[in-house]
């Protein structure tokens, strides 16, 4: 048995397309820096060959959410920048020193204890990130605090921080005014951190125009493939191809059903086949009757319910010689867009990705110092 049939699915990750994004990106953020946000396992692609691969196409700052996260990307990245989105976590200011790990400061208890922690080591810290709501209420200092944060010099003083940051809400939809209020916010803001770069852009953010890039900006899914503006042509080169093994086929008619729950019935005679992988190998649930694969470029539907290993496909349109069992369908990519798969699952790419398992085959091409295509 060659060793790629003990799979169910492959799933292949182009590291210089991963290259080819972020300097894609990074050109249309300059002269901001441009910096990639690597938690949840590179979104779910795997840190551990995403970020070198961004360290060789010349990415130097890196996002992540946990400690843990960090500790792993220091291990694989030496000398580079590392936020930690989360925050500063109880008592462990000394393992983030030790490491280099820059906390993002979300509250003025975080701020108070990185001041205090800066008064008591005996080294310089890693320079910290302030982090201001500017709307989205989720993390960060709202206004109220940001006033009371300026009634404590003592506190702005003795925090060591170089950044000051926030989080755009709805920047993938390009006429939400919102997009403008939070860059206004955040503008009267960072005027009162002269001297402190400044960064609100995700990927989205960087196709909002250049009042939005500031001195860094933060980007993520568009690096793995991701269309950054809703309703827009995709720029970003394809990173991510799934592809699940064909591993029995049978006509059908009506009227007959298929699959859990019998929810799919024929209507007239059908090629199906069956696929070998399922929501356990993160191909989520809500796929089922309403995503696609594509078997030689054509178009073929998932019909019935995803089952934990398996689901099945109506592949009558598909050359026949393509679809016997022991052939691929794709599932994301090579034309089963990602954007569109996750829409039509009722969720986005980044869920799509980040659910991916350990369970496939992962091939990993080149190592993101090549130009990779981008699309017209
Ligand atoms: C604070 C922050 N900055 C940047 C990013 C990257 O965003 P995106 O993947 O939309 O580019 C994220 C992702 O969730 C984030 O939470």
């Amino acid at each position: 048995m060659k060793s790629s049939e003990r799979y169910g699915g492959r799933l292949t990750i182009n590291l210089d397309a991963v290259g080819a994004n972020y300097r894609l990106l990074k050109a249309r953020g300059a002269p901001a820096e441009c910096a990639a946000a690597v938690k949840a396992d590179a979104y779910g692609l795997g840190m551990a060959r995403v970020a070198p691969a961004l360290w060789n196409a010349g990415c130097r700052t890196f996002f992540i959410a946990t400690l843990d996260e960090g500790l792993a990307l220091r291990a694989l990245l030496p000398d580079a920048g590392i936020y930690m989105l989360n925050g500063l976590p109880p008592d462990e200011e000394t393992t983030l020193l030790e490491y280099r790990l820059s906390p993002v400061l979300n509250t003025l208890g975080q701020i108070e204890a990185w001041a205090a922690f800066a008064r008591s080591a005996e080294s310089t810290l890693p320079p910290a990130a302030i982090h201001i709501d500017t709307g989205m209420n989720r993390l960060g200092l709202p206004a109220d605090e940001v006033d009371a944060l300026f009634d404590r010099p003592d506190l702005l003083e003795n925090c060591p921080f170089d950044l000051v940051m926030s989080h755009l809400a709805c920047a993938e939809d390009r006429s939400n005014p919102m997009n403008h209020g939070q860059c206004e916010k955040f503008e009267a803001l960072t005027k009162r951190f002269p001297g402190k770069h400044a960064s609100l852009s995700n990927s989205a953010g960087v196709f909002l125009g250049a009042p939005f890039h500031h001195d860094l900006t933060r980007v993520g899914i568009s690096v793995y493939g991701g269309a950054p503006i809703l309703n827009e042509p995709n720029p970003m080169a394809e990173v991510v191809h799934l592809q699940g093994r064909i591993v029995q086929t049978r006509f059908v008619d009506s009227p007959m059903t298929v699959g859990y729950g019998a929810t799919h019935s024929f209507k007239k005679r059908t090629r199906l086949a069956t696929v070998a992988l399922g929501y356990g190998d993160g191909y989520i649930r809500s796929a089922g009757n309403q995503a696609y694969g594509c078997i030689g470029g054509v178009r073929v539907p998932v019909v019935g319910r995803v089952s934990m290993d398996l689901i099945t496909l109506d592949v009558t349109a598909a050359d026949p010689a393509l679809s016997e069992p022991g052939n691929f369908v794709d599932l994301i990519g090579h034309g089963a867009d990602m954007d569109d798969i996750a829409r039509r699952a009722g969720t986005i790419s980044y869920e799509l990705l980040t659910n991916l398992g350990s369970r496939y085959e992962r091939i990993y091409i080149g190592d993101g110092s090549l130009a990779g295509e981008t699309r017209p």
